[in-house]
């Protein structure tokens, strides 16, 4: 992989190198919601280690817990307990500054909804993804060109999100989290809003990606055929794992 350009601190290196080792590493995670005078606990206990490079589906039916764990993973959210550990780090012990710079450089983010910007073209949603890292905007387009390129979109590229079918919109999607070089991909629920076919191609394009760019994906689903294109299934239910084909 490319060192990453934006990386001018001299600190440790933001990316996380190990391929094959622990990327994340939960003991006893939980998180706990209180609504109403009622506690939901929507992440029970979960025990989980993901190694670099895996493709891991996270199944389950609505209201398992998918998407907050999905959360936890992202550092978007953080748990009333337990422990998570990313590349090394324990996020639990970061402060907001910290948890901005690990999503804004080695996180990549997937949604149902794609969530273009409906005013940009295919390349200014992915070259828009660069702007905190400051990429400078040559650089920023050219990068834009290339991830556009690698998931089958070269021909798209000054297309707005409404002249695109959801497929390519969720390619366009797929393009923008990669523009950071992140080590994962977190996906809620990429295909829920394709049809069958499209979802197909779409998660090839995830799984050609994992490997070119060698990046770890995460995906939540309730679709079990999507699922069954991922190489390691967890499955949730009242925000525990009940199954992990890996173990
Ligand atoms: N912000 C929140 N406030 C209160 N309850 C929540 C919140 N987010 C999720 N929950 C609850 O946590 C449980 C798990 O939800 P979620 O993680 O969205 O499941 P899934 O993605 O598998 O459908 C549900 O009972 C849901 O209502
Ligand atoms: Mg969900």
């Amino acid at each position: 992989m490319e060192a990453n350009p934006t990386d001018t601190s001299g600190q440790a290196p933001a990316k996380f190198a190990g391929a094959g080792a622990p990327l994340y590493e939960l003991a006893g995670l939980e998180r706990t919601f209180s609504k109403g005078g009622m506690v939901v606990r929507a992440v029970r206990g979960v025990d989980l280690v993901i190694n670099s490079g895996e493709m891991v589906s996270l199944e389950g039916p609505s209201g398992s817990g998918k998407s907050t764990l999905l959360q936890l993973l992202g550092a978007l959210d953080s748990p009333t307990g337990g422990s998570i550990r990313f590349a090394d780090r324990d996020l639990a012990g970061l402060s907001d500054k910290s948890l901005t710079k690990i999503r804004a450089q080695d996180i990549g983010f997937v949604f149902q909804h794609f969530n273009l910007i409906p005013t940009l073209t295919a390349e200014g949603n992915v070259a828009v993804a660069m702007f905190p890292n400051h990429v400078h905007s040559h650089e920023r387009l050219e990068r834009a060109k290339e991830l556009l390129n690698q998931v089958g979109l070269g021909h798209r590229l000054n297309h707005l999100p409404s002249r695109l079918s959801g497929g390519e919109q969720q390619r366009v999607a797929i393009a923008r989290a990669l523009a950071n070089r992140p080590s994962v991909i977190i996906a809620d629920e990429p295909t829920g809003n394709l049809d069958s076919d499209t979802a197909k191609e779409v998660m090839a394009t995830l799984i050609a990606l994992r490997e070119s760019a060698g990046v770890t994906i995460v995906v939540a689903t309730h679709d079990e055929d999507v699922a069954s294109l991922t190489d390691r299934r967890v499955r949730m239910r009242d925000g525990e794992i009940r199954e992990d084909s890996a173990a």
